[in-house]
């Protein structure tokens, strides 16, 4: 019999998060509003970044290629489990399973990365604004997303090559709104030690160790500034802490999901929400709608669409 796939599961059923009608119209009311923001909220970044000449800058294209990744990562889990959440029987297919586990780290991980390159970017610009233009050029760009595209597309491959081959045999209960992995692995029937500890090592290394390079080039640029300028520094803080706190709220609930030894609590549920809806609505909110280049830029695209309608 070895060798042979013993798979009988086809799909998986969630347990959703709450059972109560009230609740889960509230849930409905919240999810529903913010997906919908973040999308709005992320496309207006894009389109404003693309249009306006003066925001052709380094800074504003990783920006708007981080709003692309956002919009993506949040239609992962999110429309999915909005449609799911009056549903009784919240099944999802094997294939979608697999599925939401790849985009979700592969997506992840390209955003971790690109996290770091906007953090480098901040470096050169307020460490070495003379040669800003020279070594943040288009080519480096470039250089940069195609990497952070091309690392979390590996992180996320090496992880489930692995997985796709798992025979699951039932139950095939996940006490959550969307596939994780370390979930998913604890359904197999068969033994996952090797692999839960090769997952927690995979996710657990590039969320800490991408967060642990966020903070310590953060705190360099702090210093730095700190050293020119001792007054200086409250405006650059001003500046990173928008940074500071997407980078937070993004690595905590993730790093507790992955590091934390047998997540048998409920919280870790709950905490996906934060990266499900809430990062992808914030980062909109915290770069740009607090900055005021990009608000001027929006008020120019705004007149200029008026005044086209008013010609035509
Ligand atoms: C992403 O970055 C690249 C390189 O800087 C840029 O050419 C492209 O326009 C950006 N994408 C968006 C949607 O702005």
């Amino acid at each position: 019999m070895d060798g042979v796939n013993h798979s009988t599961v086809s799909e998986f059923v969630f347990l959703g998060l709450t059972n109560s009608w009230e609740n889960q119209l509230l849930l409905f009311l919240f999810s529903f509003s913010f997906y919908l923001a973040s999308m709005m909220g992320n496309l207006v970044i894009v389109f404003t970044v693309t249009l306006d000449i003066h925001l052709h800058s380094p800074m504003y294209f990783l920006l708007a290629n981080l709003s692309v990744i956002d919009m993506f990562f949040c239609s992962i889990t999110a429309p999915k489990m909005i449609c799911d959440i009056f549903k009784k029987h919240k099944a999802i297919s094997f294939c979608g399973c697999i599925t939401q586990i790849f985009f979700s780290h592969a997506l992840g991980g390209t955003e971790m990365v690109l996290l770091i390159a906007m953090a480098f970017d901040r470096y050169v610009a307020i460490c070495k604004p003379l040669h800003y233009l020279t070594i943040m050029s288009p080519r480096m760009c470039l250089y940069f997303l195609v990497t952070s595209w091309i690392i979390g597309f590996i992180h996320s491959l090496v992880q489930l090559i692995f997985v796709v081959d798992l025979p699951f045999c039932g139950p095939n209960i996940l006490d959550s709104f969307y596939c994780d992995l370390p979930r998913l692995l604890r359904l197999a029937c068969t033994n996952t030690q090797e692999l839960e500890f090769m997952v927690i090592v995979n996710s657990g290394l590039i969320s800490v160790g991408s967060f642990v390079l966020l903070v310590i080039s953060y705190i360099f640029i702090l210093f730095t500034v700190w050293k020119h300028s001792p007054g200086g520094s409250f405006k650059a803080l001003s500046t990173l802490s928008a940074h500071i706190t997407v980078v937070v709220l993004f690595f905590g609930p993730l790093m507790f999901f992955y590091t934390w030894p047998s997540p048998t609590s409920h919280l870790d549920k709950y905490l996906a929400i934060f990266d499900a809806f809430i990062t992808p609505f914030l980062n909109p909110v915290i770069y740009t709608f607090r900055n005021k280049e990009m608000k001027v830029a929006m008020k120019r695209l705004c007149s200029h669409l008026l005044h086209y309608r008013k010609i035509s």
